[in-house]
């Protein structure tokens, strides 16, 4: 089978390319010029040039590919604008030159998000088929490129898979929180309880092929995680331990982080590059629960998750250390 992955150098894309490799896949990964490919430079597959805001760029990368894995996109922007440009045209960009490219595609995934959906009503685990209400803008422009896939349905065999938030080595997101932790604390917003849901990369990937590859997937959306939602401290206390520590709770306040996020926006601002901790990204931190339902995937695609998060948790922490992340 041959595969295009766009956004193969990036942290999730360059764990699916390697897992198609490894299966026997032909896989062409959709990058850009300034793309750094440190984490794909070694896999042997092919590379094409293309840019989803260049609509011209992508007839080339989909002509001949039976299955189009779609992960590019922007999870920071500095503009509103960005994020629906990149997200959501780009999107659509991509699914039009699919539909003029004849009918070799047996299968377009769109890797969306569960920011699409938003957050749980409380504890119990959101489905598929619960009415979206994404938080932000990043939410809201990739629910719009789940809109769009939608609307290829009729001449497209699409399917849309929802990562929770995503753990694992290449991550830099969530090294603030590794290095507090590292050094034994665990930051909290209050003493609340706060659930997620979360997915070592790898496990994500095995999922993403499973979708891409049951035929029951046509037409279907799916959330993709671990089964087990995570107490935030949980995952915390997972890190201390990783490097022989306990972790202490730091117990902050709501507000503590509005200052935080100004600083990260404006350093971001005058070095040119979007803002990791902004005042979007309080609103999803300040939910309670991020929790989906993997029921749906178990069943129909018969995906189960095999990391877990102690495990998980361990393996990047120490390759972070051995990359002198941390
Ligand atoms: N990480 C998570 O927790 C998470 C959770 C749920 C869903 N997702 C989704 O999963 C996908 C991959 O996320 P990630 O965490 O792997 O992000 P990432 O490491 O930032 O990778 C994003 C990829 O998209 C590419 N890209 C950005 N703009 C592009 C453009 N205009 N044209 C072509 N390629 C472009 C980037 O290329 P450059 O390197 O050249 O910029 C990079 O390869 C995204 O669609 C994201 O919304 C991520």
């Amino acid at each position: 089978m041959k595969a295009l992955v766009t956004g193969a150098n990036g942290f999730i894309g360059s764990y699916l390319a390697e897992c198609l490799v490894r299966e026997g896949w032909d896989v062409r990964c959709l990058v850009r010029r300034t793309s750094n490919l440190r984490w794909i430079q070694s896999l042997p597959t092919e590379r094409v040039y293309g840019e989803v805001t260049q609509p011209d760029s992508l007839r080339a990368a989909v002509d001949g590919v039976q299955v189009v894995f779609h992960l590019a996109g922007l999870t920071k922007a500095r503009r509103r604008q960005d994020y629906f440009a990149v997200n959501a045209e780009g999107t659509a960009h991509l699914l039009r030159a699919c539909a003029e490219s004849g009918d070799s595609l047996e299968r377009f995934v769109l890797v969306s998000s569960q920011a699409a959906a938003g957050p749980s009503d409380g504890p119990t685990p959101r489905k598929e088929e619960d009415p979206p209400r994404p938080l932000t803008t990043y939410g809201l422009s990739k629910l719009r490129a789940e809109q769009i896939a939608r609307e290829y349905a009729d001449r497209l065999p699409i399917t849309i898979v929802r990562p929770s938030a995503v753990y694992g080595p290449r991550d830099r997101d969530l090294l603030v929180l590794y290095r507090y932790a590292v050094r034994g604390w665990k930051p909290l917003l209050g003493r609340a309880p706060r659930l997620i849901s979360l997915v070592h990369v790898s496990d994500l990937v095995r999922g993403i092929v499973r979708a891409a590859t049951s035929e029951r997937a046509v037409g279907q959306t799916y959330f993709i995680a671990n089964p087990r939602p995570t107490e935030w401290g949980e995952f915390a206390d997972a890190v201390a331990r990783a490097v022989g520590r306990r972790a202490r709770a730091l117990v902050l306040p709501t507000w503590a982080l509005y200052p935080a996020a100004w600083v990260s926006e404006l350093a971001a601002w005058f070095a040119g590059r979007p803002a990791t901790l902004n005042r979007e990204k309080i609103r999803e931190i300040r939910e309670r629960y991020w929790v989906c339902s993997v029921d749906k995937a178990r069943e129909e695609l018969g995906f189960e998750a095999e990391v877990s998060i102690e495990d998980g948790v361990r393996e990047t922490i120490l390759w972070c250390l051995e990359q002198g992340w941390l």
